[in-house]
C-alpha cells in the first residue's frame, strides 16, 4: 500500500536538468540527478508528458504514446530511467492524457484527411456549424483556456467545412469516449507502460472525457452530472476499465486523477475502490492562507474520503499553478486560474515563511504528498518573464491579460551564481530565461545551509519517514490553542501546530520540538515555548491514551494486501 502515503515528486522534464547541453530538460539530466532525488526522500517521481509533441500546450498535446520526445532523449533511455529510479527506491509515474491528442497525431491527421461523414472523423468531435453556411460555431462551450472550444475545418477543395472540438488550445482535438477506439487505445497504452515497469499514471484532465453527444449550451442551472463537458457520470465506467487493467497487474498500479470538481461528494465518487486510487486535492490548494480556511478543508477532505476508504493527497502546487512562496505573500492569497495577472504585489520572505509552514503542515496530513519540483528550494513565481518568450498557450489565449504558467516553469539553479545555474552547461541559454538572482537557492547553495528550505524539506521527510504515525492513518483535532492556529495529533506523541496568524501563540505541552518551520524564540515565555506568527512545529508530546485508542483501532482495520 507505497501509494496511500507516498511523497510524490513532480518532474515537470524541460526543466529540471539539461543532460545533452541544449538547454532545455531531459531524461539524461533526471537519470544525473536521481541521488538528490533519493536524498530528498521521496518515493515516486511523476513526470509530466515525455511523449513526442508539438509542445503546443507543454506536451500536453500529444502526438505518440509509445516513444519519447527527441528533445528529451529515447525510448530506451525512459526505461533506463524507470530501472535506475526503481533501484534507488524510487516508483515512476507517467502523465496520460485522455481528453485530447495533438493535432499532429495520426489519427486527427487521418480524420481531417478522410473528410465529412468519414469513420475517421468519428473517433473525435466533428459537427457542421449551425446557420444556413454553417458558419455559426456549434456550442459557445467555454474553453479553461479561454477562447472558442470550436474550430472550424477547412475542406480538401479549399471550401469552408465542419468544426472540431477542442476543450483547450485548437492543437489539442478533443476525442469522442463513445467511441471504442478510443478506449482500447488508452487501456493500451496504460499496458504499454506497465509493461515498462511504471508504477502508476497521473489522468489529465480526467472528468471532461465525456461529452453530452446532444451538445446542449450549459444552462444556468446545471446541477450534478448535468454538465455538457465535465463530471459526467458516464465517466466512471471509463475509470473502472482503466482499473481492470491496473488491477490485472502484480503489485499495486496506481490510477491518480487530476480531477478538478468542487463538489467533494462529486470528487469522492471517482475514488471508490473499483476506479481510481487518488486523485489531487485541489480544495486545499486553493484556499487562501488562513486557519479557519485550512482546517474547513482539511475536515471536509478527511470526511469525504473517509467512506470511500481511499486516502487524501495534499497538493501545494503544480506545473499550472503560482508558486506557494508567491501566492502566500499576496494580500489575496486564495488561488483561481482566472484571477492571474499581472503586477499582483507579493511581499517574498513573508511568501516563503507560510510555504514553509504550509510544508510541514501538508507533510503531516494523513495520505500522500506531491511535491512540484522547486518548491523544495522554495522558489517564487517569476513574474517578469520579457513578454516575448512567453510560450504558454494560456497566457496568449487571454489576450495577454493572464501571465500565463511559465512562471512556474523556469529550470531548476543547482549551482553556481549566475544563469543557467548547472542546470545546462555554462553560456547555455534555457529555453526559459532564469532571475539573475537565483545564486542563494540553487541546490549547492542550500546544501551547506542548515535552515535552508532544501534542509527543511529533507528533515521533514526523513521525519515521515521514521515515524509510522504519518502518512496514511487517523488525524484528531487539538482544540483551544485559538482561532489563527491548525493543530492537530497524529498517533500517540506527534503533534502539528500551524501558527497562520502573526502574533506568537503558546505551543501546547510537549516533550521536543521535532522540526520548525521558522526559528523558535531562545527564552521560552513563562507558560512555555511560544510559536512565532506564520510558523509551524512537529512536536513530540507525552502519550496520550485516547490516541493510543485511535491507532491500535487503526492498526487493526484490514487494508488490502500490499502491492
Ligand atoms: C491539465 C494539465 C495542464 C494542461 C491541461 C490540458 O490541466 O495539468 O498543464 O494544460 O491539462 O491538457
Amino acid at each position: 500500500m507505497w501509494w496511500r502515503s507516498a511523497v510524490i515528486y513532480q518532474v515537470y522534464v524541460r526543466s529540471f536538468a539539461d543532460g545533452n547541453g541544449d538547454g532545455t530538460g531531459d531524461l539524461a539530466g533526471v537519470r544525473a540527478h536521481l541521488g538528490y532525488l533519493r536524498d530528498l526522500g521521496v518515493d515516486a517521481i511523476w513526470f509530466t508528458p515525455w511523449y513526442p509533441s508539438p509542445l503546443a500546450d507543454g506536451g500536453y498535446d500529444v502526438q505518440d504514446y509509445r516513444s519519447i520526445d527527441p528533445r528529451f532523449g529515447t525510448l530506451a533511455e525512459a526505461e533506463a530511467l524507470i530501472q535506475e529510479a526503481l533501484a534507488l527506491g524510487i516508483r515512476t509515474i507517467v502523465d496520460v492524457v485522455p481528453n485530447h491528442v495533438s493535432d499532429r497525431h495520426p489519427w486527427f491527421q487521418a480524420a481531417l484527411a478522410a473528410g465529412p461523414g468519414s469513420p475517421e472523423r468519428e473517433r473525435f468531435w466533428f459537427h457542421p456549424g449551425k446557420g444556413a453556411d454553417g458558419g455559426e460555431i456549434p456550442t459557445h462551450w467555454v474553453s479553461s483556456f479561454q477562447g472558442e472550444t470550436w474550430t472550424r475545418t477547412t475542406n480538401p477543395d479549399g471550401t469552408p467545412g465542419e468544426w472540431y472540438l477542442h476543450m483547450f488550445t485548437p492543437e489539442q482535438p478533443d476525442l469522442n469516449w463513445n467511441h471504442p477506439d478510443v478506449r482500447r487505445e488508452h487501456e493500451d497504452i496504460l499496458r504499454f507502460w506497465f509493461d515498462r515497469g511504471v508504477a502508476g499514471v497521473r489522468i489529465d484532465s480526467a472528468a471532461l472525457l465525456i461529452k453530452d453527444a446532444d451538445l446542449p449550451e450549459v444552462g444556468e442551472k446545471t446541477g450534478p452530472g448535468q454538465h455538457p463537458t465535465e463530471d459526467r457520470d458516464e465517466l466512471h465506467d471509463v475509470y473502472r476499465g482503466w482499473r481492470a487493467v491496473a488491477d490485472s497487474y502484480p503489485g499495486t498500479r496506481v490510477l491518480v486523477g487530476e480531477v478538478w470538481v468542487p463538489d467533494i461528494e462529486r470528487f469522492t465518487a471517482y475514488l471508490r475502490p473499483d476506479e481510481m486510487h487518488t486523485a489531487f486535492n485541489f480544495d486545499f490548494l486553493t484556499r487562501p492562507w488562513s486557519a479557519d480556511a485550512f482546517r474547513t478543508s482539511i475536515a471536509a477532505t478527511l470526511a469525504a474520503h473517509a467512506p470511500v476508504g481511499a486516502p487524501s493527497t495534499w497538493v501545494l502546487s503544480n506545473h499550472d499553478v503560482t508558486r506557494p512562496v508567491t501566492r502566500y505573500g499576496r494580500e489575496d492569497s486564495a488561488f483561481a486560474f482566472l484571477k492571474k495577472r499581472f503586477g499582483v504585489p507579493t511581499d517574498p520572505d513573508l511568501g516563503l515563511r507560510r510555504a514553509r509552514a504550509a510544508a510541514l503542515l501538508v507533510a503531516a496530513l494523513p495520505g500522500s504528498l506531491y511535491i512540484y519540483q522547486g518548491d523544495e528550494l522554495g522558489l517564487p513565481e517569476v513574474e517578469d518573464l520579457p513578454l516575448e518568450l512567453i510560450q504558454d498557450p494560456m497566457h496568449h489565449r487571454s489576450g495577454g491579460i493572464d501571465p500565463g504558467r511559465d512562471g512556474c516553469r523556469i529550470p531548476l539553479p543547482w549551482a553556481g551564481s549566475e544563469p543557467p545555474f548547472g542546470f545546462s552547461p555554462a553560456g547555455t541559454r534555457t529555453w526559459l530565461p532564469q532571475p539573475d538572482a537565483w545564486g542563494d537557492l540553487t541546490v549547492a547553495a542550500q546544501e551547506g545551509d542548515p535552515a535552508s528550505t532544501l534542509n527543511l524539506y529533507r528533515a521533514a521527510l526523513r521525519l515521515r519517514r521514521a515515524l509510522p504515525e504519518l502518512g496514511d492513518g487517523p488525524l484528531g483535532w487539538i482544540d483551544g490553542l485559538g482561532a489563527d492556529a491548525v493543530a492537530f495529533r497524529r498517533g500517540p506523541s506527534f503533534a502539528c501546530v500551524v501558527n497562520a496568524g502573526d502574533a506568537p501563540l503558546l505551543l501546547p505541552e510537549h516533550e521536543e520540538v521535532l522540526l520548525a518551520s521558522s526559528p523558535l524564540p531562545e527564552v521560552d515565555a513563562p507558560g512555555g515555548v511560544m510559536l512565532p506568527g506564520n510558523t509551524t512545529a512537529w512536536l513530540r508530546t507525552k502519550t496520550d491514551a485516547a490516541a493510543s485508542a485511535d491507532s491500535a483501532a487503526a492498526a487493526t482495520r484490514p487494508t488490502p494486501s500490499e502491492g
